[in-house]
C-alpha cells in the first residue's frame, strides 16, 4: 500500500486520480499542477518572516509580515518536471527558472544530461528541483551534484512518487538534501519503474509513447 507523506484528503483523492490508467492527458497534467501547488506549500513552511506594517482601512498602521529576502529559482527538470512548473508559480510567481535536461537511459537506467542554464546567482538562491518521479534516484542525484558543483547550497526536491530505493539512494548521496514527495510507493520493478506507480510521467502528461 502506498504512503501519502502529504497528509490531506484532496492530495490522496488527486493522487487516486494519477494512477487511473484512464485519465486523458490533459486532467493528468492538472492534477500534477494541482498537486505540486500542495507541495510548494508544505516545501516553503520553514521560510522566515520579518516584521513590517500596513495601514489598514481605518487609517492606523498594524503589524504585518513579509517574506524575509527570499529569492528562489526552480529547477523543472526535462522533462516531465515541466509539468510541476505550472503549480509552483502559481503559489511563488517570483520564482526564477533553471532547466536542466535529463533522460534515464532505458537499459542501463543510468541519467544522462543534455541540457542546463541556470538562474543568475543560484548561489544565493533556495534551490527547488522538480520532477514527478524519483525511482531509481539516479538523476535527482546526479542534478543534485550538478547544482552543488554550481555552489548551490539549498536545495530540496518536490516529486509526485517516490520510490523507498530512490530515497534510500539520496540518503546516501545527499544527506542535506529534502525530498518532498506527495507519496512513497512500493517498490521499482526490473525495468525501474514505480510500482503500483502511474507508469511513465512524460509520456502521460505530454501524450508521448
Ligand atoms: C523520468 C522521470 C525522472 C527519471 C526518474 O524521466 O521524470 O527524471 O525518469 O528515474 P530515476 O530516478 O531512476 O533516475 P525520463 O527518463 O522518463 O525522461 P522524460 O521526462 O523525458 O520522460
Ligand atoms: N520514470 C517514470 O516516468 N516513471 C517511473 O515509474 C519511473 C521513472
Ligand atoms: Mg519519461
Amino acid at each position: 500500500m502506498p504512503s501519502c507523506t502529504v497528509n490531506h484528503p484532496l492530495v490522496a483523492h488527486k493522487l487516486s486520480l494519477l494512477r487511473d490508467i484512464s485519465t486523458n492527458s490533459k486532467d493528468f497534467r492538472d492534477l500534477i499542477r494541482e498537486l505540486t501547488m500542495y507541495l510548494t506549500y508544505e516545501a516553503t513552511r520553514d521560510w522566515e518572516l520579518e516584521k513590517t506594517s500596513v495601514r489598514t482601512w481605518e487609517g492606523r498602521d498594524v503589524e504585518a509580515f513579509r517574506a524575509k529576502g527570499i529569492d528562489p529559482t526552480i529547477v523543472p527538470i526535462f522533462r516531465a518536471g515541466i509539468g510541476m512548473q505550472e503549480g509552483f508559480l502559481q503559489v511563488i510567481p517570483t520564482a526564477t527558472i533553471s532547466y536542466i535536461g535529463f533522460y534515464r537511459d532505458e537499459e542501463t537506467l543510468l541519467p544522462q544530461m543534455y541540457y542546463a542554464k541556470l538562474a543568475s546567482r543560484i548561489t544565493e538562491r533556495k534551490v527547488y528541483i522538480l520532477d514527478p518521479m524519483l525511482a531509481t534516484g539516479g538523476t535527482t542525484s546526479a542534478v543534485c551534484s550538478y547544482l552543488k558543483k554550481h555552489g548551490c547550497t539549498d536545495i530540496k526536491v518536490l516529486c509526485i512518487l517516490a520510490a523507498p530505493e530512490g530515497l534510500a539512494k539520496m540518503d546516501e548521496d545527499h544527506p542535506d538534501v529534502s525530498i518532498l514527495p506527495a507519496a512513497i510507493d512500493s517498490h521499482l520493478n526490473e525495468k525501474g519503474y514505480i510500482i503500483p506507480g502511474l507508469g511513465d510521467a512524460g509520456d502521460r502528461l505530454f501524450g508521448t509513447k
